[in-house]
């Protein structure tokens, strides 16, 4: 699918991957590119239309759903994570919490504009999902279970939405140099990287993409006697 001429709505696009996302569409020639954030007005980025989408927000989707029904690709970018081991009781709501924004959010969106993607030809949803939906680290628990949880989403959307025509593509991260990672001294890929890595599988109609080292490790020990899930990711 080409992304030229194309009408492309991402969320969380004020910032990190999601403010990547919205400027290197509109340098690939997307037709319009709604960028979605919680504060419209903390988007600046040359042409493109801030829209208000908080993804929690049930009412914020439906205005956005009745209100932009030109769009053919949707981008479930925006994200968040929290930090904590699970076995502590106070975890607990930090995982709803993270279901809401990580699960609910692109779930919601999802099938909010899968109408509007079928009239409009078919399209594309990207699910903006981690390595750690394979992967456990101890300190990040609660963004595991909802990227495991997103993953598993995006597998049934691709199954339900096939017959729409609509390309549903799951991209798996490892450690990306935005705010959500200003703590970690650990090796980072760009946005831009991870960027142009999706924009490139959209245009080959690829469902899933692993754009660094870390996530074709992951993926490729999925299958042998000593997965990475069981024995760790080497730190
Ligand atoms: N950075 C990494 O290492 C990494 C690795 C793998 C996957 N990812 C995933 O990549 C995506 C983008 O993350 P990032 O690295 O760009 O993080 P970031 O710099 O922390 O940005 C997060 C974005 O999500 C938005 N957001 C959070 N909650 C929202 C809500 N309820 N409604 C609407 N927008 C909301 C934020 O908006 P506000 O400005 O309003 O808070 C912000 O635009 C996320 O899905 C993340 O899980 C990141």
């Amino acid at each position: 699918m080409q992304i030229k001429g194309k009408v492309v709505l991402v969320t969380g696009a004020n910032r990190g991957l999601g403010k990547q996302f919205a400027k290197s569409l509109v340098e690939a020639g997307a037709a319009k590119v709604y960028a979605a954030a919680r504060d419209p007005g903390s988007v600046k980025i040359e042409g493109v239309e801030a829209i208000p989408l908080d993804v929690t927000n049930p009412d914020d989707i439906a205005a956005a759903a009745k209100r932009y029904t030109d769009v053919q690709v949707l981008i479930n970018n925006a994200g968040a994570t929290t930090r904590g081991l699970l076995t502590d009781p106070a975890s607990t709501q930090g995982v709803r919490d993270l279901f809401e924004v990580n699960v609910i959010g692109p779930l919601a969106l999802t099938q909010a504009f899968a109408p509007i993607l079928k009239r409009n030809g078919g399209g594309a949803v990207v699910n903006v999902l981690s390595v750690l939906s394979w992967v456990a680290l101890p300190s990040g628990g609660a963004y595991s279970v909802s990227k495991s949880a997103a993953w598993a989403l995006t597998n049934v959307q691709r199954e339900e939405l096939r017959e729409q025509g609509t390309l549903v593509v799951a991209v798996h991260p490892g450690y990306i140099d935005t705010d959500m990672t200003a703590g970690v001294t650990a090796p980072k890929t760009t946005p831009e990287h991870v960027v142009g890595e999706v924009l490139a599988a959209i245009q080959r109609d690829r469902e899933e993409v692993l754009v660094d080292d870390t996530g074709r490790a992951v993926k490729e020990s999925l299958s042998t006697a000593k997965p990475l899930y069981l024995t760790g990711i080497p730190r």
